[in-house]
């Protein structure tokens, strides 16, 4: 047996301002299995998560619900942990950033990096609503594109044409918060010198063990562009720890964000009368691991362990990343009811469906998941109800009514007990490895070979039978001893069944025993443990998520300084109608039909699909800013398209883009191309 580890298990802290959807859950759901498992091999773990409770978002919403932001996170808070609750994720400690273990820890590393010299300061100029009298992070300023004129785009990139640039370059600029036209305004800043640690940085990433090869490789691209400073200060207002001896100045939501991890875990320690600096102090032997999305891969492994080391502390020995959710193939829509809320789903489906699908499809990868929900219908039906709870229903009954619940004293079927134990290096490995896909492969070609057993042996032909009695005792142990090893096996994912099974087995069913067959051994009576997913409670979940869509925009209408310019202006929500032209402007314009040859992901690129058209006469390549929106760039194959001919080519980072597609659609998901009637041919020109 191997030494047992000590392991410090943490997920990324969800933001305090808003529900948890099933996009969160999937890291809650990747990260439990692991802790699970390790629990059940006999490791000592702790896991730990929090609320992200700081920062301008929360304290605008906080504002516009009339309550403060400290009322608005004990709210959230509550609900945040009935959700993880509601999926059996087994936290020892759910906690706030918004804290004073949190206070302390952020206080005292930046006072260390300060001492050390890895703070510097220095002015920058910043738009500032001076109505509000704040400075207006990227988010809360709005304007026409410098680049193409698309109108409300926000201050860090154009979601039309996807320009990326300052806040300060958008035309005709106004804050999401107040309306007021925002002014430039000078103010002092902390900046944290993460050149500093490039070297060590890249060491860690490519030695350490602690990132993957693909994900290292990706940062390497960071380390191209070179490392910059990291602005960790806001000015007041703000909704965060003051930063020591400044006045006003408060931290960055990102820099105690992650320090939110120690503050969350500290907090359990001294519950506990756990040994808290044994785990951070840096040569600690205890092992620290991160479960994150792909999104915050730069937070997590690059300022978080430059943080750590100009600390003094421990660095993590992993930081396991993953994709994001997709709901039957596209991104999780609002209107499509797909944005499903955690308390939504659970209204409808039981917490296991989702963790034994999200874990039948888990790898060690950071690729998107897809929940296609009809598979999702069939996979649990199959699995866990046709498979694994059938098997020992089949059995369960002979050994009751004809055996007085007493199982045989020897197997029938050595071969089939060997297959039980055959496969628990290649479990073990699966889950060890987050490849917990694989485990469920294995677990599952097992419960396939057992059901194959019982029907070959048919022990409902045995009991009928003169004298068939040892062995149809013998047979049904067989099925069960298959049952108990894949709901052992099984554990991590499906916890609540697992217990059931206990009961049933009448044994602790432990994880290092799941192949040893239960034999001469009294069991109870068999109860059913899971019933199968009806198709309209699918149908139910997404209607009901239709309807969470409404009632958040009820209170989003409710919530005063949401405002738009056009809002604060008192015109309408539609976009104001653009200058007059003469048909002579318009013609200036060539606009074409154009057929798409292909489409394809740009790899880097957030916002972009690489498409190449035909337009009868010539074919071209563009860079069109719509992957929110069509999510599967295959299915845009063969779609004709009105395409602007004559728009001048630009070169961009990823290659020349020669024109552009033209669509309706504020941006983001409701990005609609346009396409002309049946007949258009490719070329034809529009008019
Ligand atoms: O991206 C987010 O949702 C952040 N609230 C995650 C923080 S993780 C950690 F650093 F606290
Ligand atoms: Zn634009």
């Amino acid at each position: 047996m191997p030494t047992p580890r000590t392991m410090l298990v943490t997920t990324a802290l969800p933001y305090a301002n808003g529900p948890i959807h099933l996009g969160h859950i999937l890291e809650h759901i990747q990260s439990d299995i692991f802790v699970r498992y390790h629990r059940a091999i006999g490791d000592q773990v702790y896991y730990v998560c929090a609320d992200d409770c700081h920062g301008t978002p929360i304290m605008i919403k906080a504002h516009n619900m009339g309550i403060t932001p400290e009322e608005l996170i004990k709210q959230v808070g509550v609900s945040h942990k009935a959700d993880f609750d509601g999926f059996l994720i087994s936290y020892d400690n759910y906690y706030r950033t918004h804290s004073p273990e949190n206070q302390y820890f952020s206080s005292e590393i930046y006072k260390k990096l300060r001492d050390d010299g890895y703070i510097t300061t220095r002015t920058i100029s910043q738009l500032y609503d001076p109505e509000k009298n704040m400075f207006l992070p990227d988010r809360f300023v709005k304007g026409t594109c410098p680049r193409c004129g698309a109108k409300d785009q926000y201050g860090d990139n154009c979601e039309v044409c996807s320009a990326t640039y300052d806040p300060t370059d958008l035309k005709d600029a106004y804050s999401t918060i107040s309306g007021a036209k925002p002014v430039l305004k000078e103010s002092l800043h902390y900046f944290f010198d993460l050149p500093k640690f490039n070297e060590f940085l890249q060491d860690y990433v490519h030695n350490s063990g602690a990132i993957s090869t693909a994900m290292a490789h990706k940062l390497d691209e960071w380390f191209d562009q070179g490392l910059k400073q990291w602005d960790i200060s806001r000015d007041a207002p703000y909704f965060g720890f003051e930063i020591p001896d400044t006045e006003n100045k408060y931290f960055y939501v990102w820099l105690d964000a992650p320090i939110g991890y120690m503050a969350s875990f500290k907090n359990f320690c001294d519950q506990k009368g756990i040994d808290f600096n044994e785990f951070f102090k840096a040569d600690s032997t205890h092992e620290l691991y991160h479960f994150i999305g792909k999104d915050i891969v730069y937070f997590h492994t690059l300022f978080w362990p430059a943080t750590l080391k100009g600390a003094g502390l421990r660095l993590p020995n992993g930081v396991f990343v993953h994709g994001y959710v997709t709901v039957n193939g596209a991104k999780m829509s609002k209107s499509k009811g797909t944005f499903i809320q955690a308390n939504t789903y659970l209204k409808h489906l039981k917490p296991e469906c989702l963790r034994y699908y999200f874990a039948s499809k888990l790898t060690s990868d950071a690729v998107d998941l897809d929940l296609s929900l009809d598979d999702f219908q069939a996979k649990i039906n199959s699995d866990i109800v046709g498979k694994i709870v059938n098997l020992a229903s089949r059995c369960a009954g002979f050994i009751t009514k004809r055996f007085d619940g007493k199982l045989a004293a020897e197997p029938f079927d050595s071969e089939l007990m060997a297959k039980l134990s055959a496969i628990a290096d290649t479990v073990n490995q699966g889950y060890a490895s987050r490849n917990y896909a694989e485990a469920i492969r294995a677990i599952m070609g097992l419960a396939d070979e057992a059901n194959r057993y019982i029907d070959h042996q048919a022990p409902w032909v045995l009991a009928k039978e003169e004298g068939q009695e040892e062995k149809l005792q013998r047979v049904c142990t067989d099925g069960l001893n298959a049952f108990k090893a894949i709901i052992t096996y099984l554990s991590p994912v499906l916890p609540e069944i697992y217990i059931k099974a206990q009961e049933f087995l009448n044994d602790p069913l432990e994880f290092k025993n799941a192949a040893t067959p239960l034999l001469n051994h009294s069991i109870n009576k068999f109860t059913p443990m899971f019933t199968r997913i009806d198709p309209k409670a699918i149908e139910a979940m997404i209607e009901d998520s239709k309807k969470d869509l409404a009632a958040m925009n009820a209170t989003a209408s409710k919530e005063p300084a949401a405002a738009t310019k056009s809002k604060a202006d008192g015109a309408t929500e539609y976009e104001p109608l653009a200058e007059e032209i003469t048909i002579d402007d318009f013609a200036k314009i060539d606009l074409r039909v154009a057929t798409i040859l292909k489409a394809e992901q740009v790899e880097g690129a957030r916002k972009l699909l690489r498409l190449e058209l035909d337009l009868g006469f010539e074919q071209r390549q563009v860079f069109a800013g719509i992957k929110s929106a069509y999510k599967d760039p295959a299915a845009l194959v063969g779609r004709q398209v009105v395409f602007v001919a004559n728009l001048k080519a630009r070169q961009m980072k990823f290659g020349l883009s020669q024109g552009m597609i033209m669509a309706a659609g504020p941006g983001g998901e409701d990005i609609f191309l346009l396409s002309p009637d049946a007949g258009a041919k490719n070329g034809d020109r529009i008019h």
